[in-house]
């Protein structure tokens, strides 16, 4: 799936950032818990490679709490690297989150040495939503485009902790073509830069590998095993009163229906990604 995002900012964004990562000891992550993978950022793996770095899996609210744990599990396995899991309701994100960053940088802290952080993460991964409750009050979101930042934001959150705050910075390519499809049923990628039948048709066709009884118990669905997505989107659009004259399902309607209680939450708590899956999706893009 073919997906627009801004290009021709790109090379000035990656040069905004290796400047920026300059003096900085720890890289934060925020990535989307329901698809830890597909909403990292490939360039700041790159430009940030030798850099400890802290992945937070947010809106685990979200997610399926044993994928969170494998991805948790996983990072974790990872050299230089913490992670934690997060939600907005969570009460004291920042200790939460400051408790992980000492851990990777024991040799830093104190009014001497303070401890310097950057915080990243694509747009809608909850960035604005976990500063704001970190600092009690309501900063003005930075812009996702370099040429729309409104300068860097120093957040003090102790007397040794300076965290940065940086534009949402996207990519040039998506690379694994689930994680195009992971991405855009989030919400991340905006509506015009998607076919939304397709993309829903590509969530049905995951949840009904992984969460067939969830999808079953919201839509009220008799035995859906050995159904294709799409007739699994038909009966959908049929339960919910999508329908045309003649009777036709009405697919535009039935897909909106489906992404949006997706996105809410309402079909359950979903991961669309597992890291063995990530790994075997990631090896045949690299193939073809
Ligand atoms: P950003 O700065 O990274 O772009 O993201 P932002 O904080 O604006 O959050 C994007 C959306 O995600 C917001 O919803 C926000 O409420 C929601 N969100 C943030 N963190 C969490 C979380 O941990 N769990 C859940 N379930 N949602 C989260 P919105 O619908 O765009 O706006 P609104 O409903 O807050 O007005």
């Amino acid at each position: 799936m073919a997906i627009q995002w801004f290009p021709g900012h790109m090379n000035k964004a990656k040069k905004d950032v290796a400047e920026r990562l300059r003096g900085i000891d720890v890289v934060i992550e925020m990535l989307d818990a329901r698809l830890p993978a597909s909403s990292a950022n490939p360039m700041i793996a790159q430009l940030a490679r030798r850099k400890p770095t802290l992945k937070i899996l947010n809106k685990q609210d979200l997610a399926d709490p044993s994928v969170t744990q494998q991805w948790l599990s996983w990072y974790r396995s990872q050299p230089g690297t913490q992670a934690i899991g997060l939600d907005a309701g969570e009460r004291a994100p920042s200790q939460k989150l400051i408790a992980a960053c000492r851990e990777l940088v024991p040799n830093r802290g104190g009014l001497d040495k303070p401890l310097r952080v950057m915080i990243c993460g694509i747009p809608n991964v909850g960035k604005s939503t976990l500063i704001n409750t970190m600092t009690g009050r309501k900063i003005a979101k930075t812009g996702n485009m370099p040429g729309v930042t409104k300068g860097e934001q120093r957040i003090m959150l102790a007397d040794d902790f300076e965290l940065f705050d940086t534009p949402g910075m996207l990519w040039p390519k998506i690379e694994v073509e689930e994680g195009g499809y992971n991405l855009a049923a989030s919400g991340a990628v905006g509506r015009n830069a998607m076919d939304e039948e397709e993309v829903v048709l590509e969530l049905l066709k995951y949840l009904l590998q992984h969460y067939a009884a969830e999808l079953s118990a919201r839509y009220k669905l008799d035995d859906i095993s050995g159904m294709q997505d799409w007739q699994v989107l038909e009966m959908i659009g049929k339960k919910r009163g999508a329908v045309l004259g003649g009777g036709r399902i009405n697919i535009q309607k039935a897909s909106e229906i489906v992404l949006t209680e997706f996105r809410d939450g309402l079909i359950g708590r979903l991961t669309l990604e597992r890291p063995d899956e990530w790994a075997v999706w990631k090896k045949r893009a690299k193939e073809l």
